[in-house]
């Protein structure tokens, strides 16, 4: 590699100079320099993982199913989830102290919500006389694996939920929350209520759930899960493995031409359970190793559980560091994902609003 690099700064050098006489939008796959130089949606990156030194525009978002048809129920779509969205690389505890816990995701949520993630996965403690996304340190959120009170980045939801009117985003809650009625207080604090869909009307015995249509013109624009079974009843916050099954998370997810459900959810063939969730992340999150999980092992990922599933594709994948990718990443992922679901092919770019391909 010592003598790759003089190389690599040389071939850098020139296609610099040769980018800024032509165009800044390159397309994926394109030799870039600067994020700027690449099409909307694309971002500069190389994957040292995958031996691939050349800086190339790689995809951060996926097509946006919504711009193809509203009118599929809430199931039929697939959505770019994020693992730990709110453990920020280089973030720092709102409490001010250093952060020593893990961290899965490079930018805000609201930068995730800007490139169409709509899937986010958010552990919730008691803390601080208040509710924090956290990791646990023997099971208790302290100062150093503390990330922010979690009413802030719900807030950023709220904000995006009000600027959107069309768009619909779910929270699946990692809930270690004890204090009475928590979870609803939180999300009253943030604007949130008014925007929850409601647990009655949300399918337990495998039925559809109602049309993406249905669910914008009531407003009823944010689904939650919560992994607290009390919470359905006390709260009206609906249990996740009630409506949902999921793969096994970790490294467990991650091995090839299996597709085991998680100790949580019933089998990944239990077709009661309308939603299908695939983990596709490490045990510890690795900035460096992502962009090799994220691309064709995640392909290979979501085509084994789609048969583990009773040939169901998944309706959210989840990811670490969900813009590493090399190439197409776990974007691209989502987009094969909704072409099956709405058109049965691989190719989004091709799907039709009235369901054909191409
Ligand atoms: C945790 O942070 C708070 C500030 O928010 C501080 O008052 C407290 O002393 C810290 N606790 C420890 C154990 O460092």
């Amino acid at each position: 590699m010592s003598q790759r690099l003089p190389l690599l700064l040389i071939a850098l050098l020139i296609q610099s100079s040769f980018l800024f006489e032509i165009s800044s939008a390159l397309k994926e796959g394109k030799t870039c320099v600067l994020n700027e130089n690449c099409d909307a949606g694309l971002h500069c990156e190389t994957c040292l993982a995958n031996n691939n030194f050349r800086p190339r525009c790689s995809r951060t978002q996926p097509i946006n199913p919504i711009s193809k048809v509203k009118g599929l129920p809430f199931n039929k779509y697939s959505w770019l989830t994020t693992h730990n969205s709110f453990a920020r690389l280089g973030a720092i505890s709102k409490t001010g102290s250093l952060i020593l816990a893990p961290t899965n995701q490079q930018d805000s949520v609201t930068s995730q919500l800007t490139n169409g993630v709509r899937g986010f996965m958010l552990d919730m403690y008691d803390f601080d006389n208040d509710i924090w996304l956290c990791h646990s340190f023997g099971g208790k959120c302290c100062n150093i694996t503390s990330f922010q009170p979690a009413v802030n980045v719900l807030r950023e939801i709220k904000v995006f939920l009000e600027k959107n009117s069309e768009e619909v985003v779910t929270i699946i809650i990692e809930d270690y929350v004890k204090s009475p009625k928590g979870l609803t207080k939180v999300f009253n604090a943030a604007g949130l209520q008014k925007f929850m869909f409601p647990v009655t009307r949300m399918p337990k015995n495998g039925g559809d759930w109602p049309t993406l249509d249905d669910m914008i013109q009531q407003s009823q624009r944010l689904v939650v899960f919560t992994s607290d079974r009390s919470k359905e009843a006390t709260e009206g916050i609906a249990y996740q493995w009630n409506f949902m099954v999921e793969n096994q998370y970790g490294n467990g997810g991650l091995k090839e031409g299996v597709c085991p459900n998680r100790g949580e959810s019933a089998a990944m063939s239990d077709k009661s359970k309308s939603l299908v969730l695939v983990n596709h992340f490490p045990d510890a999150p690795d900035l460096i190793v992502a962009c090799k999980q994220n691309s064709a092992p995640l392909l290979e990922s979501i085509k084994t559980c789609y048969q583990a599933a009773g040939q169901r594709w998944p309706n959210f994948i989840a990811v670490d560091f969900y813009k590493r990718s090399d190439g197409g990443g776990a974007p691209q992922a989502v987009d094969v994902s909704n072409a099956n679901l709405i058109c049965s092919c691989d190719n989004f770019a091709a799907c039709q609003a009235n369901g054909k391909c191409g």
